[in-house]
């Protein structure tokens, strides 16, 4: 039966008949939000003994190294599938070419290496853009045009492959290229394989736009102040929707395992399409001015804070998502373990 089939009229059909109760409720539940569907996104820094808030994101935090095991461990004992890892380099590292992402010894591959070691069966993911370790924040290699400067697309790519790499044998099981170069998914792919990486996975931030909602997480990187100018040369435009598509599909083409969309609820419009259209694993990331949103408003007293979190989040699964990377994810588990 089709959704536009008449299923009678009233008083013959009373749809609160079947809201009544929580039971007939729990029944009809077209969606679920459970732990699997939860990636949890974690900031480490260098130093140690230290748990640096990040300002304009109440209740998430930096961690160091050695404290690092002991935060993860709270998401692996809720069974939450994975971690994306996100490094804060000290500025002193940062270069115009972010050299410091091949460094086999940079934070992000030691962290990588400590919590697979911990906790061989969680899932890591490994941001792959240059942009945490630019002095110019942007997440490429910027090369003078006669236009002026621009963030060289092939020249990024080049530079992404070897930190994918690096990153991969460091032991990432999922690179994230959040970059938005053209055709870097295909090089990344054939720079695994070439390594014997076959089967480090791809999740690729295929349809990332140029967005007002990554604010808080440019602070809590430190490459906020740093950035130069926008990233709309590269990051997708806010109006387009048909683009979404065409970039999911190329990324397919290249050998992307998995696609994301960035940011989260703005669009899910474009979740539910790249779904529909394509039917692969797709995610959606809650970013950090998302968190960032709903949090100011919980220290106001204006929203309840579980509540709004776990309806943002179911969200995500009705609009077709298969998960969500979201601040959220280790007090959500909390909640969704206590329940069940
Ligand atoms: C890096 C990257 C960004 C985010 C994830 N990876 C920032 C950006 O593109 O400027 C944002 C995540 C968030 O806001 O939570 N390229």
């Amino acid at each position: 039966m089709s959704i536009g089939t008449p299923t009678g009229a009233f008083p013959g059909t009373r749809m609160r008949r079947n809201r009544r109760d929580a039971w007939t409720r729990r029944l009809n539940a077209e969606n679920t939000l459970t732990v699997d569907d939860l990636i949890w996104p974690i900031f480490v820094r260098e130093g140690s003994g230290q748990t640096t808030d990040v300002a304009s994101m109440p209740g998430v935090v930096r961690v160091t190294l050695d404290r690092l095991a002991g935060h993860v461990e709270q998401a692996a004992a809720l069974g939450i599938p994975a971690i994306a890892l996100f490094p804060m380099t000290p500025p002193e590292l940062k270069d115009a070419e972010g050299t410091e992402a091949l460094n086999p010894q940079n934070l992000m591959c030691r962290a990588a290496r400590l919590l697979k070691r911990e906790f061989p069966e969680l899932g890591l993911v490994g941001d792959v853009a240059l942009d945490p370790y630019t002095d110019h924040g942007h997440d490429g290699v910027i090369r003078e045009t006669r236009a002026g400067d621009y963030v060289h697309n092939d020249e990024s790519v080049a530079v992404l492959v070897r930190q994918a790499v690096n990153q991969a044998e460091a032991g990432i099981d999922v690179i994230a290229p959040s970059d938005m170069m053209d055709g870097r998914v295909a090089a990344i792919r054939a720079g695994l394989d070439e390594a014997g990486l076959i089967d480090t996975r791809i999740m690729s931030y295929a349809a990332k736009y140029a967005s007002a909602f990554y604010g808080p997480f440019r602070d809590a990187v430190g490459s906020g102040k740093a950035l130069r100018g926008d990233k709309k040369t590269y990051q997708m435009d806010p109006a387009n929707s048909d683009e979404a598509l065409r970039e999911v599909a190329l990324d397919l083409a290249e050998g992307a395992d998995m696609v994301m969309v960035k940011p989260g609820m703005p669009y899910l419009d474009i979740i539910r399409r790249v779904k529909d259209r394509f039917g692969v694993p797709t995610f959606a990331y809650q970013v950090s001015g998302e968190y960032a949103m709903i949090m100011a408003a919980v220290r106001n007293g204006w929203l309840e804070h579980e509540r709004a979190m776990l309806e943002s989040l179911l969200g995500f699964k009705r609009a077709g998502a298969n998960g969500v990377l979201t601040y959220f994810a280790l007090e959500a588990a909390r909640l969704l373990r206590a329940r069940s």
